[in-house]
């Protein structure tokens, strides 16, 4: 296993939507095992792949830190569906560090996936998990928590930001380059 370089907001990764995982290939299970090492080195409760410079649709989720119940979950082509609710909630991004802010969200998801051996599963979220998976889904789309925040906050957020930005932009983007897309995916890099 191998920790990986978090990217910081202003890498181009960040700003991608990811591509769908169409094979799990050794490669794709190498990634999930060092995103979860990156996450735990870290000390966050979720990671998505682009946050690591990888543009495929790849999370990993453990919240068990704010849910003892919960268990370390990856999600492989993540899709959303059936929200309820809205609750309104602090959150961070280990690609913005220091960065916090108030995000709404659904109190409840359901989530459709596949797991790391390519099983597909389903499983209804609720509290810090549903919190957790919106938040992860929005990477592979290229959203980042700061696109939620009120225009106020991203104001007194501005000179943090752009300092972050500029650490981003430095970052190389790999591993797994972002384009071209290519035509058979089981041959996608590491
Ligand atoms: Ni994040």
């Amino acid at each position: 296993m191998a920790l990986l370089e978090i990217k910081k907001f202003g890498c181009p990764t960040l700003r991608r939507r990811a591509r769908r995982v169409e094979a799990i290939t050794a490669d794709v299970r190498t990634l999930v095992d060092d995103m979860f090492e990156t996450m735990y080195a870290a000390e966050g409760i979720g990671l998505a792949a682009p946050q690591v410079g990888v543009s495929l649709c790849v999370v990993v989720l453990d919240v068990s830190p704010g849910d003892p119940e919960a268990e370390a979950t990856v999600l492989i082509n993540p899709e959303l569906s059936q929200g309820e609710g809205e609750v309104v909630g602090e959150e961070g991004c280990l690609s913005l560090p220091g960065v916090v802010g108030d995000v709404k969200r659904r109190a409840q998801v359901r989530v459709d996936a596949l797991d790391r051996d390519g099983n597909a599963f389903s499983a209804v979220m609720s509290d810090i998990s549903a919190r957790a998976v919106q938040h992860e889904v929005d990477h592979l789309n290229g959203v980042l928590v700061t696109d939620h925040f009120s225009a106020i906050k991203r104001n007194l957020l501005r000179s943090q930001l752009v300092a972050l930005k500029r650490e981003g932009s430095r970052q190389r983007r790999g591993p797994i380059h972002a384009d071209p897309v290519p035509a058979d995916s089981s041959k996608a890099p590491t």
